[in-house]
């Protein structure tokens, strides 16, 4: 597929997957002025920070949850498996952001005459950046069919209430982070790439 600004526009998919979203859609114009060694560091400081301090608690909660209401929950059985397969994708994604991918954009945002090399190892991180957030995108689709949209049962108890309502600010904070990944920062890398 040719390289072109339109095979990064995920915004349209993800509005699609998440109606609820849809006000995402419009990258924020800030963000737009900014230089991308800022929206780096703000996705840092903010969205990953928030992700390091919630995943584990999290599934510290869905744990103990599952212990005291035994296997027999089909339902939060399914919940904790779907929750741990997108921690450990997301853990490994920052992971790999934080220790290789950020710092290569960066070296090249910052480079006024980059190698072929460096246009190249560009183009080809962002590609992996993109096919890892569909990954994550499925996850999150997963996570809410599996809670029916985040609705407690009459009879759900107060922890999985709770629950819920994490795992529900959890995605909105996911996605407004993926939609400045997806719509704003990689754009910016692809164009200097182009140019
Ligand atoms: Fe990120
Ligand atoms: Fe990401």
């Amino acid at each position: 597929m040719p390289l072109t600004l339109d095979s990064f526009d995920s915004a349209r998919q993800m509005a699609v997957a998440f109606p609820e979203a849809a006000s995402l859609a419009s990258p924020s114009e800030v963000w737009h002025e900014a230089s991308v060694c800022a929206l780096i560091h703000y996705i840092t400081d903010t969205h990953h920070a928030y992700l390091h301090a919630e995943l584990p608690h999290l599934s510290q909660s869905l744990i103990q949850l599952a212990r005291g209401q035994g296997e027999q929950n089909g339902l939060l059985c399914q919940l904790n498996r779907t929750f741990h397969l997108l921690k450990d994708e997301l853990e490994e994604h920052l992971r790999q952001e934080e220790e290789a991918v950020f710092p290569t954009i960066i070296r090249f945002a910052s480079c006024r005459s980059p190698a072929p090399s460096l246009i190249a190892m560009n183009i080809t991180v962002v590609h992996e950046l993109e096919t890892d957030h569909r990954h994550l995108i499925a996850l999150l689709r997963e996570l809410r069919q599996v809670t029916k949209h985040y609705t407690p049962e009459p009879d759900s108890c107060r922890q999985y209430v709770q629950i819920l309502r994490r795992l529900q600010c959890l995605e909105a904070d996911l996605l407004e982070h993926l939609h400045l990944e997806n719509d704003i920062l990689i754009p910016r890398v692809v164009q200097k790439a182009l140019n």
